[in-house]
Parts: structure tokens; sequence; C-alpha cells
């Protein structure tokens, strides 16, 4: 039915258009007690055997939602109901800003991708600190707050606009992600180079840990898939040393391999970030890359082309304790969250583990054994 309604209705509309109107019904549904209590009773994980304990936290089920669809924190309680066990909202900058000049978003249908340019269009830290900190929660979800660099703001002085960030929003994130792999801030993805990331990381564990007392606040970094092979590696020991929570793998990607001859080659042309099916094949093997190198020290999150159960699962196999979506569900449909939590409980029932944590990484570790 999401299909056919897509094709009708979102397909001819400009697609950012489309987002901000079914974020507005999702925002109007999960304001409905009644509504929001039985679409969420339909929707939300309630696999026994799904229960994921990750970076500290207990959560219902390994799926979450990606950064990027709710960059301000309106709409976690909606995103919650339709299944996303765990939402990461951002991405913030210490600023606020309006992004690129539209258009700035476009769908490769017939790919199952996306490509944005959008460029950190929020309200700023102030704004989405002060919304959080405002937030009656109606489900309980894990939040995660994924920060980047204002574009104004100089490279060399980026650490101040993340650490100015981290001031404001640690307190109200259950785990911090600090993004340096956005391929639409100029000069951010310059940022994941060990000597700019050792000193970035370091000022906003010091920040989290100043401004929030009696509980530490896990720290993630998410990275780009067009690191090569060597960098990857360097991400994951920087990671080890300096006692980061968890690596995000991967952002979107300015390569345009995978695509089929199917979307135009003007749309394919649009400069930005690339996400979706296309992007399979290289997060999921960043992702094996750096479980071969981390194991079980650090949490693994895998997104990035998961449209599926068997996605979700691979990325599980792979080494991911988390995983996330964002444009599948743009294909999918509100049944996107709930179809990927039944199949791994499906898939879990089916498989030799008893548990989840005994599936992550079980393919990585043969295969390196
Ligand atoms: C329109 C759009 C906006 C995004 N904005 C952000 C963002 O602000 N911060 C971020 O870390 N990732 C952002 N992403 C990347 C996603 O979080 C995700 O890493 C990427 O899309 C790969 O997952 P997918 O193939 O399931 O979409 C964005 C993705 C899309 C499609």
């Amino acid at each position: 039915m999401y299909k056919f309604f897509f094709r009708l209705v979102f397909k001819r509309m400009d697609p950012e258009q489309a987002h901000y109107l079914a974020f507005r019904w999702i925002r109007l549904a999960a304001r409905v007690p009644v509504l929001r209590t039985f679409v969420a009773a339909a929707l939300a994980p309630r696999y026994e055997e799904l229960r994921t304990e990750a970076l500290g936290l207990r959560m219902h089920g390994p799926f979450g939602l990606a950064a990027g669809f709710d960059k301000n924190a309106v709409a976690i309680d909606g995103m919650a109901m339709l299944g996303f066990d765990h939402v990461e909202i951002g991405t913030v900058t210490g600023e606020p800003q309006p992004g690129n000049p539209k258009k700035r978003l476009f769908r490769l249908v017939a790919d199952r991708a996306l490509i944005n340019r959008m460029g950190f269009n929020n309200e700023g830290s102030a704004a989405v600190a002060e919304r959080l900190a405002a937030r009656e929660p109606v489900f309980r979800t894990t939040v995660g707050v994924n920060i980047g660099k204002t574009k104004v703001v100089p490279e060399a002085e980026a650490v101040g606009d993340y650490v100015k960030s981290t001031e404001r929003l640690a307190a109200h994130a259950d785990y911090l992600v600090v993004n340096v792999s956005s391929p639409n801030t100029p000069g951010l993805r310059n940022l994941q180079a060990t000597e700019a990331l050792r000193p970035l990381l370091s000022a906003v564990r010091e920040a989290a840990d100043r401004t929030v007392t009696g509980r530490r606040v896990p720290l993630l970094v998410k990275i780009a898939p067009d690191l090569a092979d060597e960098d990857v590696d360097a991400v994951a020991d920087l990671a080890v040393e300096l006692g980061l929570d968890g690596i995000i793998a991967t952002n979107t990607t300015i390569a345009r391999d995978g695509l089929g001859l199917r979307s135009s080659p003007s749309l394919v042309a649009e400069t930005g970030g690339l996400s979706g099916a296309p992007l399979k094949a290289r997060s999921l093997e960043v992702l094996s890359r750096l479980y071969a190198r981390v194991g079980d020290r650090i949490t693994l999150v895998g997104v990035g082309g998961v449209e599926n159960a068997e996605d979700a699962w691979q990325r599980i196999l792979a080494g991911a304790t988390l995983v996330q979506g964002y444009s599948a569900f743009i294909y999918e449909g509100p049944f996107y969250a709930r179809a990927i939590h039944k199949g791994l409980a499906a898939r879990l029932a089916a498989s030799p583990y008893t548990t989840l944590a005994e599936a992550v990484g079980a393919e990585t570790r043969k295969a390196t054994a």
C-alpha cells in the first residue's frame, strides 16, 4: 500500500517537500495518544530475544534511525512510535544555519538511492538543547545526538565549535556522535585524519565529562565510506587508543559506484552524498574491516544501504551491535523498522546463536580465524 501511495503522491513531489509532509504526519500522529499507542503497539520491537545492551544502555532492539532525518529533535517519539528503537538526532552544529540552497535532495528511485547536499540545515546547538531539555518523552527510546561543524567556522577553529555543541547537548544525549564524515561541509572530512581527529575527540570527551556529572556519556565517531582502508584502520586504532565507545560506519559516499544505468545521468551527476542501496557493499566492507581490527573493544554501528532484515542481519554478523537506516525508510515506508526487527528475530531463531550478542561479528571472526 505504501509503495502505491509513494508512486502516487511522494514521487510526484519535490523530495524535500515530501520529507516535510511525511514528517508532519508522523509528528501529528505521535501527538494523538490513542493513535500513537495503537501504532507503537503494532510497530515497536517486542521481541525478548532482540533486547540489546550497547554503549552501557539497554535497548528493546538493535535497529534505529540514522542521523539527518530528525535534525532538530522534533520527532523523537514519532520515530520511536514507528519502531526505531534508537533515534539519532542531528547533525546539530554549534550555530544555527540554513544549509545549502535548494534543490539539495534528489531521489534515484530506480536505484533505491538518494543524493543529498543538505549541508547541515539545523536550528543550532542552543535551540536543540533547549528542546531536548523541555522534552517529556512518551516512549522509552535511546536518543543519540550527532554534532558537526558550523559551516562558517574555519577548519582551524573546528574544535571550539564541537566543544560548544558538546557543552550544550551532552547532558541530553544517551550517546554523542562526532560527525566528521558528511561530504557537504567543505573541509569537514579532513577532520578524519588522525592528527586532526585526536585533538577533536579528546576535547569533546573532556567537554562531555566536564559538563555531565553522574554518568559518562558514550562517545562515538561517524566515518565516511570513502576513507582508504589504511585510514579506516587508523581511525580504528585511534578509537581504541582514546577509549572511544563506538564507531558509526558509514556516512554517505561521494563515489557513484553501484549505480545501474537506470537513473538519469543528470541526477547521478548531482553533487552530494549518495546513500541507499548502492552504498551497501562498501559500508559492509568498512564495518567488517573495523570489526577485524577492534573486535569487541568498541561498539560498532552499521549503516548504509540497509534495506531489509537480511541486510541488518549481515551487518550484525559482520560486527555491528547496532544497525541504522535512513534512505530505505523513504522507499519502504512506515513498516520498515518493524519488518527489520521481525526479520531479525526470525533469523536469530534459525541461526546457531542463542543471543544477538553471540551473532555480533560471527562472520568476520570466521573469515579472519
Ligand atoms: C537527506 C539525508 C540527510 C542526512 N543528513 C545527515 C546528517 O545530518 N548527519 C549525519 O551524520 N548523517 C546524515 N545522513 C547520512 C545518514 O545518516 C546515513 O549515514 C547514510 O544515509 C547511509 O544510510 P542509508 O543508506 O540507510 O541512508 C543523511 C542522509 C540523507 C539521505
